[in-house]
């Protein structure tokens, strides 16, 4: 039998024992020490802000090697999944473990069909917004209003009840990002449309109109598809931690997405793409690179190459790969090879790429150096990049929150803390004080 490994803990400045904790470790990557006992042993806690050495869970969905630049979902390698799979069956995979067979694929993929219509009321909601607000002010608002509408299937004790929550949400957010958009231009909602696939039918619910025809382009299609499969899951995140945080109290599965979108709102977290199109717009041209790269080494100046570095990839990232060659197919298909922003990018991937203050640092494109390119290419704004981030990340949220909740350790999420403020004083009349 394998002896239990144990790291042993001295106090250097205390008069104790030594403390033993177990080392546990997964099926791959760093081993973890067990500390749940070390409150109890030694009154004291761990201080990790920002977490970085600090397991908060255990997961069997995604494993990322940040060194080697490996990202898998259930095991299957990123690149794989990308080439040989498509979206719903990703989700498939995610949700349950196990990829699809045929008849299995099939299945799914009706459910989800039959899920994709909103009730007819949830488009009151959108009458209380301005017609300008942000998407995902609007998304953090009615994806949490789902809430109101499924009371029936709300008893998250219950697995049944869980698994249609997933298949709604997974349905019904793409309706919803979709209606943000028509909102915000003035058009009529599109209706979910059971003839054509998920990627397809939010092309549809996006571009379509009541007035005329909208003819599908299947390159365009597969990229978004491709978009959705990158962004699917990336293991404990800010958005998930928080989705997963949320999800600890008991809370909903509709409300705990609701927190997961407005994490995933900041500038840090979903917002990169959007930043580096604005970047390599206020770059302009291949001329002026030189002089952006040296400000981004200026430690005076606070700016950055967007789409440049991760905290994790300190090698490359894998998606970032899949992207770029989903952006040439995408320019290439619309006859944009020429994009000037697009070359610019690539000029700009470069430069950085020899030059040694970037590859000392392990600074390599990520997956948001091409995909505001390629969101530009299909035709969405802007301001919805973070919008479709959130529907791809909808099953990677609800995968982990059903994977915390089916979890026999499963405990309300509850940090401590290191307190800084005031010690115990006394409150002096007011007429006294200073
Ligand atoms: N441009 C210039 N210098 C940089 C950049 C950059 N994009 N990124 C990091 N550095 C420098 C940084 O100044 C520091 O230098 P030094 O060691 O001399 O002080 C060193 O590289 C390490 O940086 P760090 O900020 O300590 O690294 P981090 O792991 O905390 O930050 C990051 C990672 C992604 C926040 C950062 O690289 C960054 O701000 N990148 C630009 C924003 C971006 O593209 N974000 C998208 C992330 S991918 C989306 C997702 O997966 O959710």
């Amino acid at each position: 039998m394998e002896k239990q490994r144990k790291v042993i803990l001295s106090f250097s400045d205390r008069d104790r024992e030594p403390i033993e904790f177990p080392i546990l470790s997964g099926t791959t990557g760093p081993d973890v020490i067990d500390i749940r006992s070390l409150h109890g042993k030694s009154g004291m806690f761990t201080y990790d802000p920002g977490y970085l050495s600090t397991a908060s869970c255990t997961s069997q969905i995604t494993y990322i090697d940040g060194e080697a630049g490996v990202l898998l979902y259930r095991g299957y390698p990123i690149e794989q999944l990308a080439k040989q799979c498509d979206f719903l069956e990703v989700c498939y995979l995610l949700l349950n473990g196990e990829l699809p067979n045929a008849t299995q694929k099939t299945k799914f993929d009706d459910t989800i069909k039959r899920h994709s219509m909103v009730h007819d009321q949830l488009a009151s909601f959108f009458k209380g917004f301005r017609r300008d607000a942000h998407p995902m002010a609007v998304m953090v608002g009615v994806v949490g209003a789902l809430s109101a509408f499924y009371h029936e299937a709300m008893d998250i004790s219950d697995a049944s009840h869980r698994e249609v929550s997933a298949y709604r949400l997974i349905a019904k957010v793409p309706t919803i990002v979709a209606m943000c958009y028509k909102y915000n231009i003035g058009q009529p909602f599109m209706y979910p449309r059971n003839a054509l696939n998920y990627v397809e039918n939010f092309f549809h619910m996006m571009f379509a109109t009541p007035a005329g025809d909208y003819k599908l382009n299947p390159v365009l299609v597969r990229a978004l598809d491709r978009i959705l499969i990158l962004h699917a899951d990336h293991e404990q995140n800010a958005s998930t931690s928080t989705v997963r945080l949320a999800g600890s109290s008991g809370a909903n599965p509709f409300a705990c997405l609701s927190a997961g979108i407005a994490c995933l709102w900041g500038p840090a977290h979903g917002g990169a793409n959007e930043a580096c199109l604005n970047m390599l717009g206020q770059i302009g041209d291949v001329s002026r690179i030189g002089e952006y790269i040296k400000r981004a080494k200026d430690k005076d100046d606070p700016f950055r190459l967007m789409g440049f570095g991760h905290r994790v990839y300190k090698n490359y990232d894998p998606r970032a790969k899949l992207m770029r060659e989903t952006c040439h197919e995408v320019l290439n298909e619309l006859g944009l090879q020429n994009d000037r922003l697009f070359k610019l990018a690539l000029a700009l991937e470069k430069v950085a790429l020899e030059d040694e203050y970037f590859t000392s640092r392990k600074l390599y494109p990520n997956v948001d150096f091409y995909s505001g390119i390629v969101q530009r290419a299909l035709g969405i704004p802007v301001s919805m990049f973070t919008a479709i981030f959130a529907l791809a990340r909808t099953v990677g949220w609800i995968a982990q929150w059903n994977e915390m909740i089916s979890d026999p350790e499963y405990r309300i999420g509850r940090p401590r803390q290191l307190y800084n403020g005031a010690v115990k004083r006394d409150v002096v009349p007011i007429s006294q004080r200073k």
